[in-house]
């Protein structure tokens, strides 16, 4: 499995500690993962996908030296194609996740069936983690000690101006 390349999509806006938990165990799975952030122009996002791409780089660990991060436009399976993933990797907290999950990799199976996708648990203590509560929590004032890292806590507050 070691020779694999996968890749982790999502929109983390802001990545949370739940995401770098998933980077951290695929990074331990795969011989390359792609951190593959959506530019989606249907959404407004807080923070642009080079500030996000940002924040990510600087809050992976410096031994998991087989993670890139990158933005993306378009489908998916396409931009796993051109990177040579043949594994898409989606976290899944509770069993709310799984009916979304579910739909979508059935249709990127559909889409491109040479593309496997993977479910991974984070840890518990982040089971019930998302980066919309963390944005809400920020923008009202409260505490994200722990639910984030140190530089998406500081460019949350900086924009919240706590
Ligand atoms: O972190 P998110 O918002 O749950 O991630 C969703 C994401 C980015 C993985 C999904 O919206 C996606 O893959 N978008 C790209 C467009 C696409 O391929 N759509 C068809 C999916 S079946």
């Amino acid at each position: 499995m070691k020779t694999s390349s996968a890749i982790y999509p999502g929109t983390f806006d802001p990545v949370t500690n739940g995401h770098l938990d998933i980077i951290e165990r695929s990074s331990k799975l795969f011989g390359q993962v792609v951190v593959a952030i959506l530019v989606n122009p249907q959404k407004e996002p807080l923070f642009s996908s080079e500030e996000r791409a940002e924040l990510i780089r600087q809050s992976i660990s410096s031994g998991a030296t087989n993670v890139e991060v990158a933005v993306f436009r378009g489908l998916l399976v396409d931009y796993a194609n051109e990177r040579k993933a043949d594994v898409i990797i989606r976290g899944i907290r509770a069993i709310s996740d799984y009916e979304y999950e579910l739909q979508m990799a059935l249709m990127n199976r559909r889409l491109r069936p040479d593309i496997e996708t993977l479910f991974m648990l984070p840890a518990e203590n982040y089971s019930y983690l998302s980066s919309r509560l963390v944005r809400e929590i920020a923008e009202n004032s409260g505490s994200i000690e722990g639910l984030v890292p140190d530089v998406v806590e500081k460019a949350l507050k900086g924009i919240f101006k706590q």
